[in-house]
């Protein structure tokens, strides 16, 4: 072909893709991206909120909601979203292979559609450049792929809130790219592979939700860049592995709820100078709470209840504690804390069973006004609560039963929001 020809072709063809109206001849994806989303549409069975309605096939895919392009014309990412304020939008159906047609794909997100259901997409191990995949809300059912491992481009994983079941398999420890693994709120169970030890880049860990058991094993020295670690309602047993303490510089929330766990707390957790969630409710944790603690000064959310904790509780040097929860331990506190009472951001207030003896009127919290929950039953409490009511205009729930505490209802401001008060005795 001669230069004239080549040029002139060249700026005809700039002519049709600007000038031109883009649904009739303008841009569009490329074919394999538009057949892959279309046979992905036609794999959805109900959309009530009509989520797609702007998949239509002719159309440039690239303007399709949810779709991502590079320069027009590739499919680089899926990300379709389920508004969780409004019950009707789910997309319900599965995941159709085809999807593997987009051969650009670097991001998946199915999120918070809660009806795709299947198992695992298998297709997703044909996409050579595909790095983030987050398919959580979602109805997937059945194991994790043993061969998990070999998707070793993968720099995010999560399938959290499905209905996975089976081990964690440990070829997982081969995703050595992962900042964040997130396979919460599933069936899984067996234990945790000591191979993740390998993931040395991980930020984001949280297997919470699951049916996992065994000990916690010693995988922390090498996973110093971990700043969430969520291992919470699960079967885990044994002492906090000693190898956390190597976290201390950056982890932030460190949540073990809801296990087996025993021994005492761990001296070493005071010198967590960036943790903001602690919560280690409902274990079998001993002893006493260590004198350490006073230095977690960024703590917003400490949940110590329901373990077998005695006193005396170290006086905390915290700025402003969100919500506390030291219930149904071995305590007897004999007042609120003082450390508590100063807090000027507090909503969540649950003390329930901590051998309090004051006189409620006593209580002059500097700051009410942000108050949802307060739990003060099963202590000696006496007084009035009318005073503490009348000043939380925002209080979800107050409980007080098992006291010796006075409402006199006549001198009592309702706040609007109230749905619990409970005070039995
Ligand atoms: C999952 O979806 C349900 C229903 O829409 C919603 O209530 C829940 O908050 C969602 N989970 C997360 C983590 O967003
Ligand atoms: C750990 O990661 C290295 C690469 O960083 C890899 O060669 C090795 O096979 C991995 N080990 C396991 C048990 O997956
Ligand atoms: C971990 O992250 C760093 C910085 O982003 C990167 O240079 C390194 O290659 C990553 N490690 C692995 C095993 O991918
Ligand atoms: C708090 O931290 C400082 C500085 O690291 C240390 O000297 C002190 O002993 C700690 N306090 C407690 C009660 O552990
Ligand atoms: C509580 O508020 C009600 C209604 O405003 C008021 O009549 C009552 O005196 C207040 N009681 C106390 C103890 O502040």
């Amino acid at each position: 072909m001669n230069l004239f020809l080549t040029t002139t072709l060249l700026i005809l063809v700039t002519i049709s893709t600007t000038l031109l109206p883009h649904n009739a001849y303008g841009a569009k994806c490329d074919p394999d991206d538009e057949s892959g989303l279309l046979a992905f549409k036609s794999g959805i069975k109900s959309d009530p909120t009509s989520m797609l309605k702007s998949w239509i096939p002719g159309t440039n895919c690239c303007t399709w909601v949810g779709v991502g392009c590079l320069d027009n014309k590739r499919v680089t990412s899926l990300s379709l979203t389920g508004d969780t304020e409004n019950p009707k939008s789910f997309l319900s159906g599965t995941i159709s292979p085809s999807l593997s047609k987009l051969k650009f794909l670097d991001g998946i997100y199915l999120i918070n559609l809660l009806k795709i259901s299947g198992p695992f997409p298998d297709f997703l191990f044909k996409l050579p450049n595909l790095k983030y995949i987050y398919i959580e809300n979602n109805t997937l059912s059945g194991p994790i792929p043993q061969n998990i491992g070999s998707m070793n481009q993968l720099e995010a994983f999560s399938l959290q809130e499905n209905k996975f079941t089976g081990p964690i398999p440990s070829s997982i420890s081969a995703l050595t790219k992962l900042t964040q693994l997130k396979l919460g709120n599933n069936f899984l169970t067996g234990t945790i592979p000591v191979s993740l030890k390998n993931l040395t880049n991980l930020t984001y860990l949280s297997l919470q939700g699951n049916q996992l058991s065994g000990n916690i094993p010693d995988i922390f020295t090498s996973l110093k860049n971990l700043i969430i670690l969520q291992l919470s309602h699960n079967k885990f047993s044994g002492n906090i592995p000693l190898s956390i303490s190597s976290l201390y510089p950056t982890l932030r929330y460190l949540e073990l709820g809801h296990n087996s766990l025993s021994g005492k707390i761990p001296d070493f957790l005071g010198k967590f100078k960036a943790l903001d969630t602690l919560d280690l409710s409902k274990n079998q944790f001993k002893g006493t709470v260590p004198k350490s603690f006073a230095n977690l000064t960024k703590i917003f959310n400490l949940d110590l209840s329901d373990n077998f904790l005695v006193d005396p509780f170290p006086v905390m040097n915290v700025k402003g504690i969100e919500s506390l929860d030291l219930s149904r331990n071995m305590f007897h506190l004999k007042e609120i804390p003082k450390w508590v009472a100063t807090s000027p951001i507090i909503y969540s207030l649950k003390l329930a069973h901590c051998g309090i003896k004051m006189k409620l009127d006593d209580w002059k919290p500097l700051e009410t006004f942000f108050y949802d929950y307060i739990d003060l039953s099963g202590n000696e409490i006496s007084g009035s609560a009318v005073g503490l009511l009348n000043k939380t205009e925002y209080l979800i729930e107050f409980r007080g039963s098992e006291n010796l505490l006075k409402f006199d209802l006549e001198s009592l401001k309702f706040g609007n929001r109230l749905k619990y008060l409970g005070f039995v005795t």
